[in-house]
């Protein structure tokens, strides 16, 4: 494993991580130098989770040194197969203060990914995912701050915006969350906000559409709706709807989140700022069942039942803020993302 002070770009090349271009000696390719110095040092909290896994292993693709801190509650070492040796992994919670400090010592950049990302979840356990969510995201402001961190880029949600009827969502409007989850999401965006006009750390939240792709675990009732479709799909076996199906979302291919994720860190300007993160166009559920059952070659069985409480029914983004602000579009198709979904679930077993 590369250590934390010394990276290697290419084979052969390699410097400490402290040296300073003015004081540095290497001698030659001017790109290198370059790459060294817009390489960061970043940890991702949730790392070894669904996104926060890809957005490490971009990181790391890209030459820039990072470290992981998960409490493995939902994320799996599973999902950093493939760079795992490029990475600091430190496992532990963001409740803890003190392993925050240690984590973000040295880092640039965090990417706060780590959270209770279930809406119907928070709906049940409210206390649990109010300490996670907002108390968690607050230590990392806090340890942020005390390290010197350059900015905080935050996993917001869609969900912020709750029950407004107004399509599509924009980050104009007031949010009216009507679950705990969608509350604390939108009270950390306004820690967030405080942060970056009382203490000088840069941050930016975006809120995240339905976001879905591989590594996201199917294996819970609380798991996002796409993954739970497709690994039903793949064996065979029909899925459930809460609702009539006509309930909608703005599905959002991780990949292109990354994309949104990179530009956030990098960006001049925009602290203090939100961002919605879709492709600005939504598929009904129904849509996304037939969807499916297109690319599997087989109709999907579809059984509905009552809608969940705290569910907002239609979601669609407005994206012209972050098209404008951060440069990012989304590239990824929801059919083109589904049909890349199915491929890896068929050859993917469920990993724990
Ligand atoms: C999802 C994310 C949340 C994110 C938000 C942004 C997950 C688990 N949740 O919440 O973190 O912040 O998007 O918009 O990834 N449904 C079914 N059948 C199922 C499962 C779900 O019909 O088997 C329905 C739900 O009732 C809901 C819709 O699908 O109407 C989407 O549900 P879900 O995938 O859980 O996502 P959100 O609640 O939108």
């Amino acid at each position: 494993m590369l250590g934390w002070t010394q990276r290697r770009l290419t084979p052969g090349f390699s410097v400490p991580w402290e040296v300073s271009v003015t004081r540095c000696d290497i001698v030659g390719d001017w790109a290198q130098v370059e790459a060294i110095l817009l390489a960061m040092k970043a940890l991702v909290t949730g790392g070894a989770g669904f996104i926060g896994s890809h957005i490490a292993e971009r990181l790391v693709r890209a030459g820039h040194s990072v470290r992981v801190l998960d409490n493995f509650s939902a994320g799996k070492r599973s999902n950093l197969a493939g760079f795992s040796s490029d990475v600091e992994v430190i496992e532990g919670d963001i409740r803890d203060p003190k392993l925050l400090s240690v984590a973000v010592a040295g880092c640039e950049v965090v990417f706060h990914e780590a959270a209770l990302v279930s809406v119907p979840y928070s709906v049940e356990h409210p206390v649990e995912t109010h300490e996670i969510n907002i108390r968690g995201t607050l230590n990392v402001l806090e340890a942020a701050r005390a390290a010197r961190a350059r900015r905080v880029v935050f996993a917001s949600s869609a969900a912020i915006y709750g029950d407004d009827p107004t399509l599509p969502k924009s980050e104009a409007m007031l949010p009216t969350p009507i679950s705990p989850y969608g509350v604390e999401k939108v009270t950390a965006e306004h820690y967030l906000r405080a942060y970056s006009a009382l203490y000088g750390v840069e941050t930016v939240a975006l809120r995240y559409f339905n976001v879905f792709g591989p590594r996201q675990d199917p294996g819970s009732p609380y798991s996002g709706v796409i993954s739970i479709f497709v690994d039903r799909a793949v064996a065979k076996k029909g899925v459930t709807i809460f609702g009539d199906g006509h309930a909608s979302r703005d599905f959002v291919f991780v990949a292109d989140v990354v994309d949104a994720n990179l530009a956030a860190a990098t960006r001049e300007g925009i602290s203090g700022q939100v961002f919605n993160i879709a492709r600005g166009q939504r598929t009904t559920l129904n849509e996304l069942a037939a969807m499916l059952g297109r690319i599997v070659g087989r109709e999907i069985a579809v059984t509905h039942a009552a809608p969940r409480a705290g569910d907002i029914v239609d979601s669609l983004a407005d994206v012209s803020r972050a098209k404008a602000r951060l440069g990012f579009e989304a590239k990824v198709g929801v059919e083109e993302g589904l049909e890349e979904l199915v491929k890896y679930m068929a050859s993917t077993p469920l990993s724990s």
